[in-house]
């Protein structure tokens, strides 16, 4: 691989791309920039009331160009949330989570002095074992810990960019399992959630290209892929090991910090997240909508 700096995620082919810096071009809301790479904080919009389809697709454009989008203090009730994430597609059902009682679209995240494990800790994208899993995800935090429950979100566009050209060829046409079973059996027990006698498992590209940017993004994370079909087990092993330790350099990074009633909505088709469990015996807790995807290519 050729290196044209001293840094070794930016080489003489494809560079990182800066996302795309769009803030000024937006007509009714304000758009800063967390990184140059990803996640962008959103202002002037009041997600609780009905909004302008303009308004609406300024959000997309909003969440193609940064991955992730955030808004500050936005009270919502669970009715709210929902129809929200609504103006985006139709609303996906979760194969394990529990749900606010009379809203089986609103899940419920949360953890506190009991539990076991937490929510989305690890590098992921939200439900990547089903065969159509979702493009994004709408996460408010209403309780947040004293320190601490800060959400990492990374460029999967840009993890994928830095890759050398060999790289990128090895990986092209290769499939991956993700599997659902050792990720939610039991992970809801504090919450008095029962397991399901299965949970999904799906096939998909290892690179996949995004319906609305047309760019690639590697599309392997470290809690539901199991192995990359059509290697040795070991050869597959060692592949992710480089790949999940490739796409966590801070490069492709940018950090959110919670305040209650945030929002952030992350499109899981090229940005992976990781939930930081670093507050614990504290509680953190909030609600998700999932807007349902399509199948990966
Ligand atoms: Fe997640």
């Amino acid at each position: 691989m050729s290196v044209a700096t001293a840094n070794p995620r930016v080489r003489s082919g494809p560079r990182i791309r800066n996302a795309a810096g769009r803030a000024g071009e937006y007509r009714h809301i304000r758009v800063r920039r967390l990184s140059p790479v990803i996640g962008a904080e959103i202002e002037g919009v009041d997600l609780s009331a009905p909004l302008d389809p303009e308004v609406v697709e300024e959000i997309r454009e909003a969440l193609a160009d940064n991955l992730a989008v955030f808004f500050r203090d936005q009270p919502m009730t669970a009715a709210q949330h929902k129809a929200f994430g609504e103006l985006f597609g139709e609303l996906h059902l979760h194969p394990a989570a529990p749900h606010v009682p009379g809203f089986p679209e609103v899940m419920i995240i949360a953890a506190d002095a009991d539990s076991k494990r937490a929510n989305g800790e690890g590098w992921h994208t939200d439900v990547s074992c089903d065969a159509e899993p979702p493009m994004g995800s709408i996460l408010q935090i209403l309780e947040c810990p004293p320190e601490g429950g800060d959400t990492i979100f990374a460029n999967m566009y840009a993890a994928y960019e830095a890759l050398s050209d060999r790289m990128k060829a090895h990986l092209d046409g290769l499939t991956a399992v993700h599997d659902g079973e050792h990720v939610y059996r039991g992970l809801y027990a504090n919450l008095g959630v029962a397991d399901k006698p299965s949970y999904p498992r799906a096939s998909h590209p290892v690179v996949r290209t995004h319906p609305w940017t047309g760019r690639k993004s590697l599309y392997v994370n470290q809690a539901f892929t199991t192995r990359i079909e059509g290697l040795p087990q070991e050869e597959s092993d060692a592949l992710l090991r480089y790949l999940y330790q490739h796409l966590q350099h801070p490069l492709f990074q940018c950090r959110f910090k919670w305040t209650p009633d945030a929002v952030a909505f992350w499109d899981n088709r090229c940005a992976q997240h990781h939930a930081i469990w670093d507050y614990w015996p504290h509680a953190r807790s909030g609600r998700r909508v999932t807007i349902k995807g399509e199948r990966p290519v």
